[in-house]
């Protein structure tokens, strides 16, 4: 063969491979699926050549209208997650069960050599946390973090931008996550939001507010941030109706203060009684990043720059940037699995954003402060 029809040869052989690896099948699992599990299997029917081949939940009605849901693919129906684990016809496992049974399970699916895509938080301990790493360590799958935000685009460009330098050196995170009340709302919960609340409102099971949900924002904190935190400070408990102390029931209000290892520092708030006319002060979910030439304000989708001195009018980093709408982790999480790539929101993304929280907790438990070091698991 021809110098130039073997090196077209090779390039469609190439062509052809990459063709089959996109075509791949992806046979996935899902343990639990309630709320979010269902979700995550909406969006993996949208994917192509991914196959449903089993669910697992231990509440039946919750398991049938999974199984109904991928009904064109006949899913296995199982109630003990283990036996999941066991099956050979299974590639990748999503786990969106409780809190407090993510690490068990995650380092099992790891240990049978299955990707794992594993809601958030990877724990809600230390110990938990260290499991899951040191089963990682052994497998040749990978674990991708329900840590949906590193997959929004408008968040990734504008956190781009503030590590290129937008802002100059950056000092300062002012991050806050504040929802309202609404009393219709609070008399009306549906039978699935009660067997959620259940496991939600015990620290046992969720680890708490900052851990269960704040570990989204802590996550962007961190990533903003580029570094680890060294130690954390903060307050908090449940306010409503009656305040009770922190470490039984979820903490409905809270706020913490972190050191990173590279002199930044964050302060964090949470609160779910802010007015919803209160508008000087915004709910919902933004990030202030004060750095040497000015401050970026982002939300998930948008973000500013404004100069320090005022001198120039407010930037909008996202305009002109294309289509920024939206995010695609499970897309990416199958697309990682057939480019046989590391996850974006890998285990050590998802390990240093449980520990985060877990740090921020125990601060507020203890109220005091509290080093990494207390939490004696190697990165
Ligand atoms: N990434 C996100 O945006 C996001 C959003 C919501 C929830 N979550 C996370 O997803 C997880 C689930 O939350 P949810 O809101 O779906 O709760 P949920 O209560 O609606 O669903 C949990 C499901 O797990 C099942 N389950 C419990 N123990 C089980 C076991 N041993 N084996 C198999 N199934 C079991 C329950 O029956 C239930 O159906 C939590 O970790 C939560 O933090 C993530």
């Amino acid at each position: 063969m021809a110098l130039t029809d073997r090196r077209t040869f090779l390039l469609g052989t190439a062509a052809a491979g990459l063709a089959a690896a996109q075509e791949q099948e992806i046979r996935t699992a899902y343990i639990g699926a309630g709320v979010r599990g269902s979700e995550l299997l909406r969006l993996s029917l949208a994917e192509r050549n991914v196959k449903v081949a089993a669910v697992c939940d231990i509440d039946a009605d919750t398991r049938d209208r999974a199984l109904s849901a991928a009904a064109a693919h006949s899913p296995q129906s199982f109630t003990e997650w283990r036996r999941v684990v066991d099956l050979k016809e299974v590639d990748a496992v999503f786990i969106a069960t409780p809190c407090d049974l993510h690490a068990e399970m995650a380092a099992a699916c790891l240990g049978a050599g299955k990707y794992v895509y594993c809601e958030k938080p990877l724990g809600i301990t230390p110990e938990q946390v260290a499991l899951v790493l040191r089963a990682a360590r052994g497998s040749n799958a990978f674990l991708q973090v329900g840590q949906q935000l590193r997959y929004y685009r408008a968040v990734r460009e504008a956190i781009r931008q503030v590590h290129e330098g937008v802002a100059g050196k950056t000092y300062i995170i002012k991050a806050h996550r504040h929802g309202g009340r609404s009393r219709s709302r609070e008399a009306e919960t549906t039978p699935q939001e009660k067997t959620r609340t259940t496991w939600y409102a015990d620290v046992k099971h969720s680890g708490d507010l900052i851990v269960e949900n704040a570990v989204h924002n802590i996550d962007a904190c961190n990533w903003i941030a580029a570094s680890k935190p060294v130690s954390a400070f903060g307050h908090g408990k449940k306010y409503f109706p009656e305040p009770i102390p922190p470490g039984t029931v979820m903490m409905d209000g809270f706020s913490v203060q972190y050191i990173y290892e590279n002199d930044m520092h964050c302060d964090y708030s949470q609160i779910s009684f802010h007015p919803r006319h209160l508008k000087t002060l915004p709910s919902g979910m933004w990030y202030t990043v004060f750095g040497e030439t000015g401050t970026v304000y982002m939300t998930h989708t948008s973000a500013h720059f404004y100069d320090l001195y005022g001198e120039a009018e407010p930037r909008d980093l996202l305009a002109g940037k294309g289509d920024l709408e939206g995010e695609d982790a499970v897309a990416q999480f199958v697309a990682d699995i057939r480019a046989g790539r590391q996850p974006f929101a890998d285990i050590r993304v998802g390990a240093i954003a449980a520990l985060t929280a877990i740090m921020g907790r125990e601060a507020i438990y203890k109220g005091r402060s509290v080093d990494w070091k207390e939490l004696g698991v190697e990165i």
